[in-house]
């Protein structure tokens, strides 16, 4: 619903920085990648209508009450039962362990490694004074054993998520957990030990709280996984593990406030816009998210999906094929720079690369004045390695806009609750007005979808047998393709 005026929590982070987030595009115009390899003024002028279109388009929608994630920063009730659940955990339990996929847990686990401390898990008490997060997100057999084993299933807290309640992967999960723990702790252990997130109506996730009385709280409708973070999905866990969620929710809020305003000054529709200009009219049909900031790096993880899944659709809204998509892809620097940085340089030019930044580190490790007889490493003496790092960064940007390589900087002042609350909520409006850029409805999935009913299929759900024969058809040739080693030629006796 659209919002009333308010002196709501983002006034309790104004003072906090005059810009949460800089969007600097120099490297994407002509004026600096070189004639016709960037957006020139006219691409530029055009930009302007576009935005305004889109902005109209997602307003109208909002206002509609189609785009609920947008009232999420204000929202009051989950960060209040948030904060309770923290308080209750932080005496009880020393593991919080998330069991969900995609949206139901990339956005945390961005969340949590920005915001606490790099080895939080592996801290012991009472250095570390929260619990530690595992975000098993996975089903590989050796991967989850590995997690479980490492736990004392006795202080350790369960939340399950998953807003279907049908997703395969957090259900095997969720079943293999439940099992474990009546077995190890008895029946009645459970309901202390277990939270479930999901849609508050629907879903047999739903249907077993009601039956056996567990804990749960909702994932609010029309909000869907990609988009959830902000709601019990992404605050429960997180607040169970110290992040201060109402500090977090003001900077989305904040954000929220500039998203809404009317572009250009507008960071939301201006990171839409570029790309989509981009993509469109000079065919940069790939935008590698490269945070040079290992808090940061898991935010590409969690803007790719968010990117991916709304974007990569086949059919616009109007019934017409979807032409363009950009695919997201992650990088982090400056490892990447070691490892893809000669493709973004020299290879083939489809690929826009938006830089992550960080002005200011929370933490200065001083590089010693040693050595100073060697001239390749007396420079680096004095100096301290946040310095290096965006000195790298900046290097690459400058590297890459001579070889005429698009790319831009999205760039926080420094990695602070607000800040990171504004950064999550400002890429998921983007994400919307790309939507509407593209006509594409950016909410749904449906790509996804089918390869789900090929699971069930292969896995004999009933109801999907459709899906086995298909997949066996499939594969009728399955022998006739594949490159297997030859047998050794026998060996010539004599
Ligand atoms: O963004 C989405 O909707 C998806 O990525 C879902 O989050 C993911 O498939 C998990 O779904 P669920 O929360 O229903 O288990």
């Amino acid at each position: 619903m659209p919002d009333k005026k308010t002196n709501g929590p983002a006034n309790a982070v104004r003072e906090e920085a005059e810009e949460f987030l800089t969007l600097d595009y120099n490297n994407l115009t002509s004026e600096a990648l070189g004639e016709g390899k960037g957006l020139d003024q006219e691409d530029l002028n055009e930009l302007k209508g576009l935005l305004n279109a889109a902005h109209k388009d997602v307003e109208a929608r909002y206002k509609k009450g189609s785009l609920p994630f947008m009232d999420l920063p204000k929202s009051q009730d989950t960060p209040k039962a948030a904060r309770k659940l923290a308080e209750m955990g932080r005496k009880k339990f020393e593991n919080i362990v998330v069991l969900g996929i995609g949206g139901s847990a990339l956005g945390t686990s961005a969340i949590f490694t920005a915001l606490k401390p790099l080895n939080h898990n592996g801290l012991s008490t009472p250095k570390r004074s929260w619990p530690r997060l595992v975000v098993a997100d996975n089903i590989d057999p050796e991967g989850f054993s590995a997690i479980l084993e490492q736990l004392d299933l006795k202080t350790s807290f369960f939340n399950v998520i998953s807003k279907s309640g049908a997703t395969a992967e957090t259900m095997s999960q969720f079943m293999i957990v439940y099992d474990q723990l009546r077995r190890t702790l008895g029946k009645s252990a459970i309901k202390d030990r277990l939270l479930i997130t999901t849609d508050p109506e629907n879903g047999v996730l739903r249907k077993i709280v009601d039956s056996e009385g567990f804990m749960s709280l909702p994932v609010p409708p029309g909000v869907g996984g990609r988009f959830s973070v902000l709601t019990a999905v992404g605050l429960a866990p997180l607040a169970m593990v110290g992040v201060n969620v109402t500090d977090l929710l003001a900077g989305a809020a904040r954000a929220q406030e500039d998203a809404r305003k009317p572009p250009p000054g507008n960071k939301a529709y201006a990171f839409a816009g570029l790309n989509y200009l981009l993509n469109v009219k000079k065919k940069k049909n790939a935008l590698v998210m490269m945070p040079y900031s290992d808090a940061l790096a898991r935010v590409s993880d969690w803007f790719g999906q968010l990117w991916n899944e709304s974007l990569g659709k086949a059919t616009r809204l109007d019934g017409a094929p979807n032409p363009h998509a950009q695919t997201a892809y992650k990088a982090v620097g400056a490892t990447d720079q070691h490892s893809q940085l000669q493709m973004y340089m020299e290879g083939t030019d489809e690929k826009t690369i938006c830089f992550l930044g960080v002005e200011n580190f929370r933490t200065q490790v001083n590089i010693p004045t040693i050595f100073k007889e060697h001239e390749e490493l007396s420079y680096l003496g004095g100096h301290n390695l946040g310095e290096l790092l965006n000195f790298e960064r900046l290097g690459t940007a400058r590297a890459l806009t001579e070889n005429g390589k698009a790319n831009f900087g999205l760039i926080l002042p420094k990695i602070s609750t607000a800040t990171v609350g504004y950064l999550i909520h400002t890429l998921e409006v983007a994400t919307v007005a790309s939507g509407s850029l593209y006509g594409i409805n950016p909410l749904d999935q449906p790509g996804v979808e089918l390869g789900k009913k090929f699971t069930y299929g292969l896995m004999g759900r009933t109801g999907f047998g459709e899906f086995r024969e298909r997949y066996d058809k499939g594969f009728s040739n399955k022998k006739k393709y594949v490159v297997k080693t030859p047998p050794p030629a026998p060996v010539k006796k004599g």
